[in-house]
């Protein structure tokens, strides 16, 4: 299948990519880069440089290539940033994504993938997550990618359009060569082992005075190879006219920010110290995911299911590539669009 991903340079979008093509697909790549890395996507991919915000682009993309389905990861992802910035997470996660579904639909592709995440449920009143609790996020990303979904409920019903909603939980973890880098990086596990690699002195822990068993925020980790996976199952199951549903992808196992950093001390072997910091706004104190039903409608099952796995497969990442992918993020066009073949 000729499988277009948007943000495909990205840190799951680049796995995602990788595990399309193993699979036998065709990907267009498409990403703006600017935070994504051009060389986090492999060589059988064809790239496309392009930014969903510029509908003329899109347009090109769709009439050169035969795009059968879309996996549509691009997207602005930090929940603290979106406590500052709600407006350009509407925009990028909500706008643009109408921009990329009102061109799929002018050239008759009518299957998406989307990226969506824990994040929109808030602070959910049961522990683990099921998919029906209800959804109040507190912090505009999560809210802008809940948005997107009552838009693609809308789309189904008055379109056509056959669209499935993976929901992450805390993606962690590298892939063949392929791993987590951001700038300015903010997440837990590579925020550790920065600190492990001695490129940081100490681990802030954002906000110890939460309603959980140490204070510390929980979370529910799962491995990014395990979270690309579920991207071929729900294509498949789109395959089998199933579609226009929500599905977590989650360990179902919570674990506190002391826990990690716990953890992380016997991966590293490094004494790894903390700080404590006020929360960080925007945070739930607990996000554990029910995936029990991507278990049993499309067939998922994670595979790395260990925070000490999950957390080694992170850490041989960041002791290979201490610097990431070296900071090349060229805004030069790499491809042009519609110069090359679909291989
Ligand atoms: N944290 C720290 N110190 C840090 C970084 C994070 O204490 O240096 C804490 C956070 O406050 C939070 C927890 O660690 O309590 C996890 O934070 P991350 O930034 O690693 O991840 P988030 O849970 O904020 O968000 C991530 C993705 C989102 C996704 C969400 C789903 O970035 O896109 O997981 O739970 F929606």
């Amino acid at each position: 299948m000729n499988i277009l991903v948007t943000g495909a340079a990205g840190y799951i979008g680049s796995i995602v990519t990788e595990e399309l093509i193993k699979k036998g697909n065709s990907v267009i790549a498409l990403d703006n880069l600017e935070q994504g890395h051009r060389e986090a996507v492999v060589p059988e991919a064809l790239f496309v440089h392009a930014d969903l915000r510029d509908s003329e682009e899109l347009e090109k993309v769709f009439r050169n290539y035969q795009i059968e389905a879309v996996v549509h990861l691009a997207a602005k992802a930090l929940v603290g940033e979106s406590m500052s910035y709600p407006e350009s997470y509407f925009r990028t996660n909500v706008v643009y994504g109408i921009n990329l579904l009102d061109t799929m639909l002018r050239y008759g592709v009518q299957k998406l993938v989307f990226s969506s995440t824990a994040a929109i449920y808030g602070n959910s009143e049961r522990i683990p997550i099921k998919e029906s609790h209800t959804t109040v996020p507190v912090n505009p990303y999560g809210d802008s990618k809940l948005m997107f979904e009552r838009v693609l409920d809308w789309y189904a019903d008055a379109h056509g359009l056959k669209f499935i909603s993976l929901r992450y939980f805390n993606a962690a973890g590298s892939k063949d060569g392929l791993g987590e880098e951001h700038e300015p990086e903010t997440h837990l596990i590579p925020n550790i082992l920065k600190v492990a690699l001695g490129q940081h002195e100490h681990v802030v822990v954002f906000g110890t005075d939460y309603p959980t068993k140490d204070g510390t925020c929980i979370r529910d980790y799962i491995h990014v190879s395990d979270i690309a996976r579920g991207h071929i199952l729900a294509l498949k199951h789109m395959e089998r006219n199933q579609a226009n549903k929500a599905y977590n992808l989650g360990n179902s196992r919570g674990y506190s920010v002391l826990e990690v950093i716990e953890t992380a001390r016997k991966v590293t072997g490094a004494s790894i110290p903390v700080v404590s910091h006020p929360r960080r706004p925007g945070d739930p104190a607990v996000l554990v995911a029910s995936s029990e039903r991507a278990k049993s409608e499309l067939g998922w099952e994670p595979e790395k299911i260990s925070l000490e796995v999950i957390i080694e497969s992170a850490w041989k990442w960041q002791k290979e590539h201490p610097y990431g992918y070296g900071g090349n993020k060229s805004s030069e066009k790499t491809d042009q669009i519609g110069l090359l073949e679909v291989k």
